[in-house]
């Protein structure tokens, strides 16, 4: 499967496996996402300390423990910066953000101890944190990769002017902004999300790709959209959500789409829209199968 090659970036697999679902899954369950997912190219993993009411990275852990072989085979990504309500914080008594140095340094090394390893290759701010300090934030990367527990830097659901502001603090690269994007939720490829992204030649990761499965379920509410992915389907000979995750692949930026699917035949399935080459008007099709008009 194609990775990604900036010569500066560890090698992320095109087509990324999110945890955020997985929480309630039994250990077998686990332990064959994981090799499925591996078996297809999907080799990067997204977590957050968050996923799973704060359960997901040690899951995934437990992986590594029984087979320690499996780390150099994978790239793993996770995120700080959300504070949830849990009984696992009982300390916490409203949901709120904390990227301050403390925080964004202590997750991280309680991530590295879930998850049984002794580096992340990618650490996220999971959201923009309106009290954010980035004299701070730039001294909790500085350590955190001075110490080789993190090897890349980026930030999720940032705007534009957010990741340029907290750009202009560091000394380390972002390298990537992880945003909600898909044919449903597109707006970031029109409001300089992406542009900056590509200005910065940094990679895109896309979270939702498939809207969050919602237009499987429902597929009556947007009745427009479903007849059209249903006839380019039998056009590219190809499934719905290969189209889907073709239509985020050829983006230029580029685009890593973030698949969150709990059944490993859907892992197989993502990683074959690689093959799927759309057509520009197809593209366009597409969109205005969801926006119901033409563009301007
Ligand atoms: N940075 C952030 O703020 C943020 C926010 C949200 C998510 N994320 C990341 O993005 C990842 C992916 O998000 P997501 O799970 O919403 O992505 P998604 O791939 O758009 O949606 C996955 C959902 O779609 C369902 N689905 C997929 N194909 C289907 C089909 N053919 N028919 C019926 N249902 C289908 C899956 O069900 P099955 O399990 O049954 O296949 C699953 O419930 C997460 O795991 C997480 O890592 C990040």
């Amino acid at each position: 499967m194609e990775k990604y090659q900036n010569p500066d970036t560890p090698m992320f697999s095109r087509i990324i496996s999110g945890v955020w679902r997985w929480g309630k899954l039994p250990a077998a369950s686990w332990r064959n996402l994981i090799s499925r997912a591996i078996d297809c190219g999907i080799t990067t993993f997204d977590h957050a300390d968050i996923y799973g009411d704060y359960g997901c990275e040690a899951r995934f852990g437990e992986v590594l423990r029984e087979q320690p072989a499996l780390r150099n085979k994978i790239q793993l990504v996770t995120k700080c910066g959300i504070k949830l309500v849990s009984p696992a914080r009982p300390e916490h008594r409203i949901k709120h953000y904390d990227t301050s140095a403390k925080h964004i340094v202590s997750s991280v090394e309680n991530s590295l101890r879930q998850l049984a390893t002794d580096y992340v290759d990618l650490l996220l701010l999971h959201r923009p944190d309106p009290l954010m300090n980035p004299e701070e934030v730039a001294g909790a990367f500085a350590q955190l990769k001075r110490q080789g527990k993190v090897l890349h830097f980026g930030v999720s659901n940032f705007s534009a002017a957010q990741l340029e502001m907290l750009q202009s603090y560091l000394d380390v690269p972002l390298i990537t902004n992880q945003i909600e994007l898909s044919l449903f939720r597109h707006h970031a490829l029109f409001d300089g999300s992406v542009d900056v992204l590509m200005k910065r030649r940094l990679f895109v990761m896309a979270w939702s790709p498939l809207g969050g499965g919602k237009f499987f379920t429902s597929p009556e509410t947007v009745k427009t959209t479903a007849d059209m992915l249903h006839g380019l389907s039998e056009k590219y000979q190809c499934t719905e959500s290969q189209l889907l995750l073709a239509w985020l692949l050829c983006h230029p930026a580029p685009v890593y789409p973030i698949v969150g699917t709990t059944q490993p035949e859907r892992l197989a399935e993502a990683g074959g829209a690689l093959a799927v080459q759309l057509d520009r008007q197809d593209w366009f099709a597409m969109l205005k199968a969801v926006t119901g008009k033409d563009v301007p």
